[in-house]
């Protein structure tokens, strides 16, 4: 048919994909002319990441961002951004003086206002969304234990909501996590959202990464974190969503190594999916949106991480140069049968 992901899930949920460079600078043709096409979001796959907006101390860099964020608008999408407090992809500085020792929780709560203010204000009213606090709890329940944990304790994550908020009062603010159906992770969120919503700082939504496999998670399993984060009355975002068709390197015998044996094994179908692998692949994808549409007035959106399987992040995780399958469109810039199939279920009652 002639109807696009966008058209299907109109009044549905927003659905999106995330950015790469190439694509914000429109050298990737194709792959830009399938997201204007078939998508009503966008964000940042990395450089609106604070390594890349902040490189040094109160010199920003906003090139790239800038580009990303009128293409958006161009393209009437819902722009989000991605992320303002991740202790990834961030630059040395942030924690340390100019002895290389840690700051003070005075100092780190100033730098942390600072990237946040200077970053949210430049696209108010533009970038509709943040992720504000990106994988700061573990699986079992407990606070990850970065560098602002240590320096600011729980707070840092209640303080990174204020602070946005100040910047932006009609953005809509998000805490985002992987691995999000683990019930120890699902509860400490779940009251850290509550918290705030005592507090009156402002959160409108839990990002359920939906990084997964063909057999992880279960589908019961991510369907209860669904409605726990919702219970909560914040909006679910399905923010990063893949489905690997490769084996799981977590749970093989095999360490995580480049021995010729172990990048053979993980690395199974460099020329092509199977048919049976194929057809597992496609349901799973079914699957899931399935569900999505059953929940569909708990979620918010619904976002592809990346367009093209050339493009994914999978075919470097967690070894380098495996070919993996993990998206909606093919290294040739093709639209996978499973388009059509998922475009199909939005019109069943
Ligand atoms: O920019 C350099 C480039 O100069 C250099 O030539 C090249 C060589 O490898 O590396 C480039 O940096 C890479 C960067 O992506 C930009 O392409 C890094 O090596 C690479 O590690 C980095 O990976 C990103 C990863 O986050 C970093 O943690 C992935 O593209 C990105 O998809 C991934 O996204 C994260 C989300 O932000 C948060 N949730 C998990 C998700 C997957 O890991």
């Amino acid at each position: 048919s002639d109807a696009t992901l966008k058209s299907a899930f109109k009044n549905k949920f927003y659905i999106g994909t995330a950015m790469s460079l190439p694509q914000i600078h429109e050298t990737e043709v194709r792959s830009v002319e399938i997201i204007k096409k078939q998508f009503s979001s966008i964000v940042a796959e990395n450089c609106m990441k604070s390594m890349f907006l902040q490189p040094q101390e109160e010199k920003f860099f906003f090139d790239d961002a800038d580009k990303f964020v009128a293409f958006g608008e161009k393209n009437k999408m819902f722009i989000i951004g991605h992320t303002l407090i991740w202790h990834s992809q961030l630059p040395k500085w942030f924690f340390t003086d100019k002895d290389g020792k840690d700051v003070s929780a005075e100092i780190l709560k100033q730098r942390m206002k600072n990237h946040i203010t200077t970053v949210v204000s430049r696209y108010k009213g533009r970038v509709k969304g943040w992720d504000v606090v990106n994988e700061a709890i573990m699986e079992d329940g407990s606070y990850r234990k970065s560098k602002f944990y240590e320096i600011l304790g729980e707070e840092f994550i209640p303080l990174a909501f204020q602070y946005a908020q100040e910047a932006d009062p009609n953005a809509e603010l998000y805490y985002n996590d992987y691995n999000e159906w683990y019930s120890g992770k699902v509860q400490t969120v779940s009251k850290m959202v509550q918290n705030l919503k005592s507090r009156g700082i402002r959160i409108d939504g839990v990002g359920m990464q939906t990084h997964v496999g063909l057999d992880t998670p279960t589908l019961d399993e991510y369907e209860k974190a669904i409605a726990a984060y919702a219970a909560n009355g914040v909006k679910v975002n399905v923010t990063e969503m893949e489905i690997s068709a490769l084996p799981s390197p977590w749970g093989t015998s095999a360490n995580v190594s480049d021995t010729v044996e172990y990048q053979a094994k993980m690395n199974p179908y460099t020329k092509g999916l199977p048919e049976n692998v194929k057809t597992a692949w496609e349901n799973r994808y079914l699957d899931f949106f399935r569900l999505f549409l059953k929940h569909q007035d708990k979620i918010r959106r619904v976002t592809l991480w990346g367009t093209t399987d050339a493009q994914s992040w999978k075919n470097d995780f967690p070894v380098k140069g495996r070919t993996d399958y993990p998206l909606l469109f093919d290294r040739n810039d093709q639209t996978k049968p499973v388009v059509e199939k998922i475009i199909q279920l939005t019109k069943e009652k």
